[in-house]
């Protein structure tokens, strides 16, 4: 299989066929990463890139998120949907200037700790940010994980989904790694671009040669739909 050779590959594949230009790119402020990370957590990147913008213009820091009224940020957040994440997103602002002087934790542990941001989330603040080397797991990286090392079952079920969280973090990028933003990146590029879920385009993937669902013609049975 392709444990060994997965980061390295991915990293290669990142940065010549990713995705670079995306407005939370190329920041290490954590507050733009994880302003980001909360609004792509439901919606698509070209719904999301307006309110973006619009949030920045209007709280350009976490100290201006965290002073202002609930009704003006819940008025930039209208039309973005899945509205408990703009009271999140208020509290998560307060809890950083209350609890931790207006700078984000560096540890996805820490992290995860404050409103709205669960494990992946707060892997993808660290690792983006920070550098810090922790995996996501969000449903396009368990759609990638179960057609190239042909895990079976459903990604919902406990068990199935801690053998997943396991496998990804054996798969990181070895201790001292500076790739870890290109890692990370890449899984959701791959997701989000070849290894989509209705019509996964193999013949680009850089793990063709090696994914158990391509070799199998397996990759509309993997990962397993919901057991009814
Ligand atoms: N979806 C979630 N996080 C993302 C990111 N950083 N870039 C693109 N799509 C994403």
């Amino acid at each position: 299989s392709m444990v060994a050779g997965f980061a390295p590959t991915l990293i290669a594949w990142q940065r010549e066929h990713g995705r670079h230009d995306l407005p939370w790119q190329n920041t290490r402020d954590a507050y733009r990463v994880w302003l980001s990370e909360i609004m792509l957590q439901q919606t698509q990147v070209s719904t999301v890139i307006p309110y973006y913008a619009r949030f920045l213009e209007r709280f350009p820091t976490v100290a201006a998120l965290a002073a202002a009224p609930i009704d003006d940020v819940m008025s930039l957040w209208a039309g973005l949907g899945y509205y408990s994440r703009a009271r999140n997103l208020h509290r998560c602002a307060q809890a950083v200037v209350e609890q931790h002087g207006g700078e984000f934790p560096i540890s996805a542990e820490r992290l995860a700790e404050l409103p709205g941001i669960g494990r992946s989330t707060a892997a993808a603040i660290a690792a983006f940010s920070f550098g810090v080397r922790e995996t996501i797991l969000d449903g396009n990286v368990k759609r990638v994980l179960a057609r190239v090392f042909g895990i079976e079952g459903f990604p919902g079920e406990k068990k199935i989904e801690n053998a997943m969280w396991l496998l990804a973090e054996s798969l990181l990028p070895p201790v001292g790694d500076v790739g870890m933003d290109a890692y990370t990146q890449g899984l959701m590029d791959l997701g989000a671009t070849l290894c989509t879920r209705g019509r996964p385009d193999c013949a680009r993937c850089p793990f063709a040669a090696h994914c158990v669902a391509n070799a199998t013609g397996r990759q509309r049975e993997l990962p397993a739909a919901r057991p009814r």
